[in-house]
């Protein structure tokens, strides 16, 4: 099947297709054993500048699993990395940057560099994972969003209360909008390259947006995720994920976004009434169901398939990542359910 006609990108314009698409955040990684063997080989970082490797991370999980698109091994922070901040992915800790920004001065003492040529590793990456899947399925590109990427500058890391971040947001407003707007033109810019290199829809994750109030996401990080929304190529569609948004929908959609990203909190028909029925969703498997029973995944599946009610523009996934545990057979078993039922 051309790609351009794959029911992934069917669903991102709400065409009908004869089955629901389905792919899983964080298809590649620990929960499969090839990534396993070759993770115990090379560093997280020299996974995602190695084109040759990512290609082969890509590409495992779309064969293994019979996913509908495939998404770019790579890392919403690798673009902080020429900036000075000194990235590093320790076994098990998660990242961290060793020199976060905590004022106005932090923030202007950014480096400056272009994306187009600091990370031409990822758009390498596109090509060849392009040519090797052929067509087969669509391949996603992907970015955080400015507001996920400023928590990590500032908190130098993950983060429970984001302290540091809401700080410098009440404290500093006009340092904060700086670091926004640099963020946005940087984010935009390296999506149009993906899109150049090959990539046929991207995702932006805001997978920190939840912490906010509405009134501060409206306000501070609303306008910089729209900016990076409405300067990606036109015709290439977008999915704009976050995760503990329930309360932030109506905001969130007012960011833009072909596609809205719905988590496990909120039910997927109450969600899609509050975004409105003119844009597509994806989601919302609570990642935790992978841990049990096929014959129990099955039934949340159908559940939230039910929910969808057949209309078109659903895109099954989970609500947030696949968890390093999960067992393969199970994600399979997932896969396999929601083309089972939902085929027409
Ligand atoms: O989805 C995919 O299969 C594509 C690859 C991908 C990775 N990270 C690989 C990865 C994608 C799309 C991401 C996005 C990402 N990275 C997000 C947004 C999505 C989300 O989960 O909320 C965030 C917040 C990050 C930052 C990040 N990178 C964290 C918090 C961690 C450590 C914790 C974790 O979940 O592993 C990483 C490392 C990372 N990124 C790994 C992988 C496969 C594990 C690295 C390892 O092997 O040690």
């Amino acid at each position: 099947m051309a790609s351009s006609t794959h029911p992934f990108l069917a669903a991102c314009r709400r065409e009908s297709t004869s089955y629901t698409p389905v792919w899983l955040m964080r298809q590649a990684g620990r929960y499969m054993e090839e990534y396993r063997k070759l993770r115990a080989q090379h560093g997280f970082l020299e996974l995602c500048k190695r084109p040759d490797l990512a290609t082969e991370i890509t590409v495992t999980p779309v064969e293994k699993l019979g996913v509908d698109a495939a998404i770019l091994f790579a890392d919403i922070l690798l673009i902080l990395e020429p900036m000075g901040v000194g990235l590093e992915y320790s076994q098990g800790d998660g990242p961290v940057l060793h020199h976060p920004v905590r004022s106005g001065k932090d923030i202007d003492g950014l480096k400056d560099f272009k994306v187009e040529t600091e990370l031409s590793f990822v758009y390498e990456a596109v090509k060849k994972i392009s040519q090797e899947l052929n067509g087969k399925v669509p391949l996603i590109g992907f970015a955080g969003a400015p507001f996920t990427l400023a928590s990590y500058l500032i908190e130098g890391g993950g983060s429970r209360n984001y302290v540091h971040t809401k700080k410098l947001i009440y404290n500093a407003p006009e340092a904060w909008k700086r670091l926004m707007e640099r963020l946005a033109k940087l984010i935009g810019a390296y999506l149009n390259c993906q899109i150049a290199a090959g990539a046929q829809a991207v995702q932006i994750f805001d997978s920190w947006a939840g912490c906010l109030s509405p009134f501060d996401y409206e306000q501070f990080v609303q306008p910089y995720t729209k900016t990076v929304i409405d300067n990606v190529t036109p015709g290439v569609p977008v999915i704009n994920f976050s995760t503990g948004t329930a309360g932030l929908l109506k905001h969130v959609r007012a960011a833009g976004g072909d596609v809205i990203g719905l988590d496990w909190r909120v039910n997927l028909d109450e969600g899609w009434a509050v975004i409105g029925h003119d844009v597509a969703v994806q989601g919302n498997l609570d990642p935790v169901a992978l841990f049990t029973a096929p014959k129990e995944i099955k039934s949340r599946v159908a559940e939230i398939l039910r929910r969808a009610g057949g209309r078109a523009g659903h895109i099954f996934n989970l609500g947030h990542g696949v968890l390093p545990e999960s067992p393969v057979d199970h994600v399979i078993a997932m896969v396999d359910a929601v083309h089972e039922l939902s085929a027409k």
